[in-house]
């Protein structure tokens, strides 16, 4: 009986100790009780190491004691595995989609924006081209469109020849949609900006594109007395390559009809 009292009271104390090595480790509660039987399981061991040997036993009675021996195993082990905590793949997944869950819903909203922003985005152009379209329909722009006659290279070389080069600028003209507030050629417009049709004689092709490239580099002189000045939009740096703002500003820079009256750029920065 001594023996028993001893030994458990070893594995007690070495229970605590492994207890106190966990928490100073910072491991998770459910380790250090582990640790802490297996700590008792360990001083079971040896207190049945020391055990009075039992009885020889034989026939019915030793089959009874070994089966009674096995429940009691199985009944142990299984009471004890289901004390500790369970790892309950349903119970995390539960976990993770509630952190998740959040972001997730706003990631897919945000991509149906996205795909909204990107249609009304290919909306505009398929507008834009129509109303190239029509131009070309009413003779508008058949000077500059490309005229497939005898010996001429098809369109796929765009970009190396000058007049392609001012395809360009006029393709940009459109795109960008300065039209919105600039006549050209009697068209667009809405006052908002000056007529253009004589930039080329008062600014030269660098000019052109410093403005179109920072709005606030040039101001039309006097333009305030009528309209609003300083409105022209600091954003067509970001939406065209540098080729192409070069492309508009040399198409502009043609535009020499002293008869309109385009207002004199000031240069500020
Ligand atoms: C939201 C209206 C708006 C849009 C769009 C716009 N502009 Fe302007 N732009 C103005 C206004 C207003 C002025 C005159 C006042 C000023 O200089 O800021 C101006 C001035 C200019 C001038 C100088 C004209 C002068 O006589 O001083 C040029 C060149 C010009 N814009 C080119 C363009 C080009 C090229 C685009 C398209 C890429 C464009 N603008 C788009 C409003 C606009």
């Amino acid at each position: 009986m001594g023996n028993i009292f001893k030994k458990l009271g070893i594995g007690l104390v070495v229970g605590g100790a492994l207890i106190l090595v966990g928490h100073w480790q910072e491991l998770p509660i459910p380790f250090q009780v582990l640790f802490f039987i297996v700590a008792l399981i360990g001083a079971i061991v040896f207190i049945l190491l020391d055990a009075q040997p039992i009885g020889t036993m034989s026939g019915g009675k030793s089959l009874f004691a070994v089966i009674a021996f096995w429940i009691l195993l199985v009944t142990v082990c299984v009471a004890g595995a289901s004390l500790l905590p369970q790892f309950d793949p349903e119970d995390e997944r539960a976990k993770i989609d509630k952190l998740l869950g959040k972001e997730r819903a706003a990631s897919q909203k945000g991509k149906a924006e996205e795909l909204i922003a990107r249609a009304k985005a290919l909306d505009e152009q398929v507008k834009v081209l129509e109303e190239r379209l029509k131009g070309l329909g009413s003779g508008q722009s058949v000077a500059t469109a490309p005229t497939p006659s005898a010996g001429e290279k098809p369109a796929a070389a765009a970009g190396t020849g000058v007049g392609d080069f001012m395809k360009v600028g006029e393709e940009q003209w459109q795109l960008q949609e300065c039209y919105n507030c600039h006549k050209l050629r009697g068209e667009g417009g809405k006052k908002r900006g000056p007529e253009l049709d004589n930039i080329g004689s008062l600014l030269t092709v660098e000019e052109i594109q410093q403005k179109i490239y920072d709005p606030k580099s040039f101001m039309a002189e006097g333009y305030e007395k009528e309209y609003q000045k300083g409105i022209m939009p600091n954003k067509f740096k970001d939406l065209m390559e540098p080729k192409e703002m070069q492309a508009l500003a040399a198409w502009l820079g043609t535009f020499k009809n002293t008869s309109v009256n385009t207002p004199k750029p000031i240069k500020k920065s």
